[in-house]
Formats: structure tokens, sequence, C-alpha cells
């Protein structure tokens, strides 16, 4: 028996992984501090879950169209308009199982084989996976802690070759927190239309930003950016719905109907009646939205503050998403040793640096209690002072 030449080049998820390791230790009634874990530990707000029941409850079991129901695509159109300044009509909109199939989904339909895609590291960890299943080849741009872990318009224009397809840009990221300023995304956005490289814009952490930074999407920047750019975004951090599986992206008219025809021959329209439950996500009350928002910036500054008191550890201040990147390479140990070493001795569950393409790194989640927050700092400053 042999597999596909693109199932063998995969490597399975290594933080689904490490969150495994640790709820096997908590299984067997180890105490651990779980850091590791990419999803709020809230709940979804009632109204969001009532929605969903009530359609339930009125039959609403059956297939709906493949790029989701018009009134959540309507809505959809509605909140890119009046939040982001982009003007995607619904029918430019495809509702997908999540922000990471909607990313898959438009590097399925934009990159062939030998195409390049440029993606800046530290890097959400499934982009290169997806380039390599779509036969593509990541270039990997090594960004730098002084430069806030932002790849710079230089650094994309080096990277470029004539084979570049698409440049993958995440803000609010995910290792790294960084939040791309409007004259950054600008340098790069006029690299990019120089080239005629598309843009992957994963905003699935849009919602999460603090001390006063704003958001921006690349593609309301100008027509010509629009043109060459796909925006995604989701349910999963901002309303707590990682389980409902919906995400969702806007793109220019020819890319939004191969992705939806992609779709239809996959996996088809997402549950019905969670897409219900997203409709009133995006229209009902968004209150609870800010409440998580301003329970991570507590969360956010408790540990960026505990981390970059620790001799040999150095932090740059996260302005987005729900982690803290914290280069522990003064230690001389690699990252997986380093954690490793944490979770079986001192029973704190970090992710590798390794993952996300940064051997120096290693990443914590605070979406979890600041009583688990501290006392899994207590632990990780004694395990730094052993080594
Ligand atoms: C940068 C980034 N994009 C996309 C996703 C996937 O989100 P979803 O749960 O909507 O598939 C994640 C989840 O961890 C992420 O960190």
């Amino acid at each position: 028996m042999s597999l596909a030449q693109r199932a063998t080049i995969l490597t399975p998820s290594l933080t689904l992984g490490i969150d495994s390791k640790a709820k096997a230790m908590k299984a067997e009634g180890i105490d651990v501090c779980s850091f590791a874990a990419g999803e709020p530990d809230f709940d979804t707000p009632d109204h969001i879950k009532q929605a969903c029941i009530s359609a339930i409850n009125a039959g609403m079991t059956k297939y709906t169209p493949s790029a989701g129901i018009p009134e959540l695509r309507q809505a959809i159109s509605q909140k890119f308009k009046a939040e982001n300044n982009l003007d995607y009509p619904a029918g430019q909109i495809i509702v997908s199982n999540g922000a990471k199939h909607s990313c898959l989904n438009a590097i399925l339909a934009c990159v062939g084989e030998g195409d390049e895609v440029i993606i800046p590291a530290p890097y959400w960890l499934s982009y290169p996976e997806m380039v390599r299943l779509a036969g593509g080849e990541p270039v990997i741009v090594q960004t730098t802690e002084e430069n806030g872990w932002k790849m710079t318009a230089d650094e994309f224009q080096d990277a470029m070759s004539p084979r570049t397809k698409m440049v993958i840009l995440n803000s609010p990221g995910n290792p790294t927190g960084a939040v791309y300023t409007e004259a950054e995304l600008r340098a790069i956005g006029e690299v990019a239309l120089g080239e005629d490289i598309l843009i992957l814009s994963d905003e699935i952490y849009e919602k999460l930003t603090y001390d006063d930074v704003k958001h921006v999407s690349i593609a309301s920047l100008s027509k010509e950016l629009y043109n060459l750019t796909i925006t995604i975004n989701g349910f999963s951090k901002a309303y707590a719905m990682t389980g409902w599986r919906l995400g969702y992206l806007g793109a220019p008219e020819p890319i939004a109907k191969a992705i939806d025809a992609i779709q239809s021959h996959s996996t088809s329209g997402c549950t019905s009646f969670a897409q219900k439950g997203a409709l009133a996500a995006l229209t009902g009350d968004q209150s609870a939205v800010e409440d998580m928002r301003a329970e991570f910036d507590i969360r956010r500054q408790y540990m960026a503050d505990r981390l970059s008191k620790i001799p040999k550890i150095s932090v740059v201040m996260p302005q987005g998403a729900f982690y803290v990147l914290a280069n522990i390479s003064a230690f001389g140990l690699n990252s997986t040793n380093f954690c490793d070493r944490l979770l079986s001795k001192h029973h704190v569950a970090i992710v590798p640096g390794i993952a996300f393409g940064d051997d120096r790194t290693v990443r914590l989640s605070y979406a979890t209690s600041l009583d688990i927050i501290k006392k899994g700092l207590d632990r990780i400053e004694e395990f730094c002072k052993s080594l």
C-alpha cells in the first residue's frame, strides 16, 4: 500500500499534539497548566446558542447552498462594509468550515504546481502545509524581534522570484501577536502590486487588538489591492465559536466562484443551523466580544510582564490575538527540548517555536484563567532558574 505523495509530505499539527499530551497527563490526575490551546476559554454567548437551537427546532436541518445561506452572506457583506470598509457583495462571500477551511480553499483555488507562496515566520503552522498540499512551495521570510516580528516591504521584495504567486499576511498574528500598521501594509501592498502577487489576508484575530492599536484590512487600502486580495475571517476567536467550525472569506469575483466550485464538490455548505448561530453572532449584541477582549488584555499584560522579568527571556509586547511569543534561545536549548522539559518536570504545556518556523522561541496562549496563568508562570520561573 502506498499513499499519495501529497499525503506523505504533511506533518500532523504539533499544537494539537501538545494539547492532547497535556490533556492525557491531566486525565492521569497530574495538575498541568496548559498554555498550548489556540482557542478562547470562554463559552459561546447565549444568544448565539439560542439562535442555533431555534433553527434546529424549526426544522432547519437540510442542505444549504454551498457558499452559505443568503442571509448570512448578506450579513457578512454588511460587516465587511461597516467594519473594514470593504465592498464584497454577498455573491463574493463564501462561508466555510472555519477560517482554516477558507484558507485552504483560497490556496487550492489560486496556487498551482511549482508556484511559490511567501510566508513571514514565525507563521501559523498550517500555511506551509496547505501550500504544499496545493503543489506549491512555501518561501519563508524570517522576521525579527527588532521589527516586532513583522515582515518589511524590503524583505518581501527580496523573497520574490518569477514563480511567486501569493503572499500570506496574518494580522493580528498567531503566534506573534503582531499587528501591521496601515503604513506597513501600504508598503507591502506596493510591492505586491508591482509584481501582481495575490494576497491572502487572514484576519481571524481582528477583534482582538490592544493598546488602542487598530486593525486594518489591506484590501481596503485601494481598488488595486482589493483586486489582488482574499480577505479571510471567521467566528472562532471573536465569538468563542471554535467548535462550530464556521469561517468566511471575501474575494474578487472569479476567485470566489472558483472557491465555491471547490467547496461544492468537497464539503458542500456548512452545517445549516450553525449558520443561523453565526448570523446571530454578527447581527446581535456585540458586548460579549468586548468583554472577552478586555479579559484577554488583563491576562496579556500579566503574562508578558512576568515573562519579560525572567532573566534570559525576551518578549515583544503582543498587540493582538491571545499569544505571547518568548525568545528562549539564551538558555542554549532548542524550543522542543525547552518545552519537553518544562512539561515533563514542571507540568506546564507550551508550544515550541519550531512548529511556527522559529526554533529560538516558544508560544504561550493566555486563553486560560488568570489563576492558571499565575500558577504556570511560577513554575516557568522555577524551571528557568534550574537551567
Ligand atoms: C492564524 C489563524 N488562522 C486561522 C485559524 C483557524 O480558525 P478556525 O477555527 O476558524 O478554522 C487559526 C486558529 O488557530 C489561526 O490561528
